[in-house]
């Protein structure tokens, strides 16, 4: 496993296993442990997911020492605000059963995001949470609220793909060295993307599949990714592209893919509102 340096000094496992849409009491605790089997020593999951409480306990069950796992959670909407992210950070460490999060980021930009941060910052000052990050913000909600945080995010957790390669929002990251994680990084599995000549011609070359090509132009890249599947073979396979390079040619043969357009768009009108009402997160 590489790891990717954050602007604090921690360092991030270059790939981590997300658990969104995995249900609680059973799945989401088999599928932690499988993946730490199969070497993942990054756990990514949320609030708004409902599986904090399996992450934890198969984190705490492992039987690898909990340095060595590196844990992300999510604050919902919901608790937005100082006080409410006070419950809210606090309520994610009692269903993780754990001492400290590794990285907790604000899950949506909206609302009070500016207490939520206070909070979210004095968390990690009491060591409570390591890293400090967001998550799906565009450029426009980056320039609303970053400009004002005293801690500057260690993460932007967006949508990134070849396809839609965040040129704008990276601009703005690296001039904190916010480091790029990837949701959705294989494009979910696109059909399209994944039989672009370019990659298909590199797994050839390289002997690999499309996906591990994908991934590891993203790894080249700096991004950290989080690969969903729920096929075993890939869920290992995934993790095997550290013994070949790209070279640069190839990576701006990759980096010509950009269409600039993903799946979300976080500042379309009724987004907020819709996620708002999406969840509601209980004790
Ligand atoms: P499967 O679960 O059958 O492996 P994303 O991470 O961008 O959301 O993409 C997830 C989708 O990509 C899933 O449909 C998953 O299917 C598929 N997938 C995961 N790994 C690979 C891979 N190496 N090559 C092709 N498809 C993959």
């Amino acid at each position: 496993m590489e790891y990717i340096k954050l602007n604090d000094e921690n360092k991030i496992p270059a790939i981590g296993f997300g658990v969104f849409m995995i249900p609680n009491d059973g799945p989401t605790y088999d599928a932690v442990l499988e993946a730490l089997k199969a070497g993942y020593r990054h756990i990514d999951t949320a609030a708004a997911y409902f599986n904090e409480e399996d992450v934890g306990k198969a984190v705490r069950d492992s039987g690898i020492p909990r340095d060595e796992i590196f844990v992300t959670s999510k604050l919902w909407l919901q608790d937005h605000g100082y006080e409410s992210a006070k419950r809210g950070i606090a309520r994610s460490l009692r269903k993780l059963g754990l001492d400290y999060i590794d990285l907790y980021l604000v899950h949506q930009p909206y609302g009070d995001v500016a207490g939520a941060w206070k909070a979210m910052e004095e968390a990690k000052e009491e060591g409570k949470i390591k890293s400090i990050g967001v998550s799906n913000m565009s450029p426009a909600l980056w320039n609303k609220f970053v400009p004002e945080f005293t801690t500057k995010p260690a993460v932007n957790q967006v949508e990134f793909n070849p396809l839609f390669q965040q040129k704008e929002i990276r601009r703005l990251m690296a001039q904190t060295d916010t480091k790029l994680e990837a949701w959705y990084p294989l494009g979910h599995g696109n059909a399209e993307l994944l039989s672009v000549p370019v990659i298909t011609k590199l797994a050839g070359k390289y002997g690999k599949n499309p996906g591990q090509i994908i991934l590891r132009f993203e790894l080249q890249e700096g991004v950290i990714t989080l690969p969903k599947s729920t096929n075993p073979q890939r869920i290992k396979t995934n993790l095997d592209i550290f013994d070949f390079t790209l070279t640069e040619d190839e990576m701006n043969e990759m980096r010509s893919l950009d269409t600039g357009k993903g799946s979300h768009d976080p500042d379309a009108p009724g987004v907020e509102e819709m996620l708002r009402n999406a969840f509601v997160i209980t004790d």
